[in-house]
Parts: C-alpha cells; structure tokens; sequence
C-alpha cells in the first residue's frame, strides 16, 4: 500500500537554538550535506513507491525539515499543531495553511502538541507522547476531533522528548520501543498492548533508530542502528538504511522528516 508523505526540503536548516539535548549551535550543521542527506531519505520513499508532497520551506523556520512535527492527519482530518517553543511557533500555522489550501478539513488546536512527532497512529488507536512537548490536554483534544481512541505514554528521558523518537508503528498492529524512555507505567502499557513488540537496546535508540518509518514490509531506518536492523530482518522486514548524521545534529531522523497524510480528498 503506497504512502502519501509530505515533506519540506531543508533549504533554510541550522543548528542556531537548542530546544533538545542533540542540538549544539556552537557546533552548527553542514546545510548542503543535510539537503543531499534529505534527498536520499525522498529518493528511498519514492523508489518504494510511495508519493511524496512537498511544503515550502521559510527563511528563519531552521527546523521546518520536520515536517513530522506540523500535523498530525488520520482519515484526511488535519489536527493542527502548536509548538511548545517560540522558535518554531510560526510553522503550526504554515503547515496548516498547506493543508487548508488543498481542501481538507482542518483544525486549529488550542493545546500544545507537535504533531506525528508526539502522535503515532495505528489501525484501531493513536499512541501519543507527553512529558517534553505536548501537553496531555491535546490528546483529549485529538481524540475528541479525530474520533480514535488515544492512549497517553509519558516520556521521561530527555533525549527522547518526542514519542516518535523512541517508538515506531511496524504495521497498524505492532511497534518497535525504547523501553528506557518511559515511564514504569507507560512501560507497562506498552508491554500489555504490544507483548510481541520489537525492543531496541540503548545504542539504537541513541543513534535515534526509532525514528524510523514503516510501510509494513519495508522500514527506512538509520543506518547506525545495528543491532535493530539485525531484529527486524530476522522479523522478515526490508531494511533500507539512511544516512541522516546532519539532521541529526537538531535532534531528528528519518520520521521527523515525514509527515504521514492518511486518507486522501
Ligand atoms: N530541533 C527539532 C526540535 O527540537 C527537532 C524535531 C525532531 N522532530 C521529531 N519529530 N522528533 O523540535
């Protein structure tokens, strides 16, 4: 089943600001590596077959390359985000008005939330991350909007403030985590909801390994996770490793760099 991401190509990316514990302005980015770096990422959906959309990108937006992060979209309704820092403030509204423009129905939040970066989607439920970003009130707000339930996982390590950061939907049914970025009791959550879950080691998640995206058969994946591509060919999935090592740098992956846009007008 092809996907439909959109995507904004890092025209405008810097480290200038550091709102996560990846992100050193003193140490800055390569933006030409990090365009070559996004381009492979486009180049791998597209040769999947998968379709890819593309926003605008906007001087002085350095993290706008997140597009996972300006929406969260199921069954074609758009909840809108709003960030939790003034340095990215300005791209909830600019992602919204992408959407606005082409017709689908969409939603001004009224609650702290970034998007897929703290909403994950399965068939029957939506996971969705507080403790760094979003505020838990927006997972009501999602639910009440979307009408899917939402279970709330609370994040507890820094490095992992986004839940897509630490966990990624293989199919509709089942994830892969980083257990050690949870809470005992969204652990435990996680552990009844998904007792055949795939489970990364610390490395993984370090080298940001779960900030991978799955289209069921096939996971695109940094290339640094070792020993989490090793799980998830002997599980019989596709691997395709990238090389984000720039984007990196401000905290983000492959997922980060995608927003999902389910259910087409
Ligand atoms: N520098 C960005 C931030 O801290 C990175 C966002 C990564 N996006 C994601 N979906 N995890 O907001």
């Amino acid at each position: 089943m092809p996907k439909h991401f959109l995507m904004c190509r890092p025209d405008y990316f810097a480290v200038e600001y550091a709102i996560n514990p990846w992100m050193d302005p003193e140490a800055g980015a390569d933006r030409d590596l990090a365009v070559r770096q996004w381009e492979s990422l486009k180049a791998a959906y597209e040769e999947l077959g998968h379709r890819v959309s593309l926003i605008d990108p906007i001087d002085g937006l350095p993290d706008m390359v997140f597009a996972a992060n300006g929406a969260l979209v199921v069954g074609g309704k758009v909840y809108g985000a709003r960030f939790a820092f003034p340095e990215r403030a300005a791209e909830g509204p600019a992602y919204l008005r992408w959407f606005a423009e082409r017709g689908y129905p969409a939603m001004e939040p009224t609650h702290v939330n970034e998007g897929e970066g703290d909403f994950l989607t399965l068939d029957d439920v939506v996971l969705a991350g507080t403790g760094f970003r979003t505020d838990v009130v927006a997972h009501l707000e999602a639910q009440e909007y979307l009408g899917r339930p939402v279970v709330s996982l609370t994040l507890v390590d820094p490095r992992f403030y986004h839940l897509d950061t630490a966990l990624f939907p293989l199919d509709g049914h089942n994830v892969a985590y980083y257990p050690g970025a949870f809470s005992p009791g969204s652990q435990e959550v996680l552990r009844r909801m998904f007792p055949d879950a795939v489970l990364a080691t610390a490395e993984d998640a370090e080298v940001l390994g779960l900030n991978a995206v799955s289209d069921g058969t096939n996971v695109v994946i940094n290339a640094e996770a070792a020993d989490l591509q090793l799980e998830l060919k002997r599980r019989g999935y596709e691997v395709i490793p990238v090389d984000l090592s720039e984007l990196r740098k401000a905290g983000g992956g492959p997922k980060c760099c995608t927003l999902e846009i389910r259910g087409d007008n």
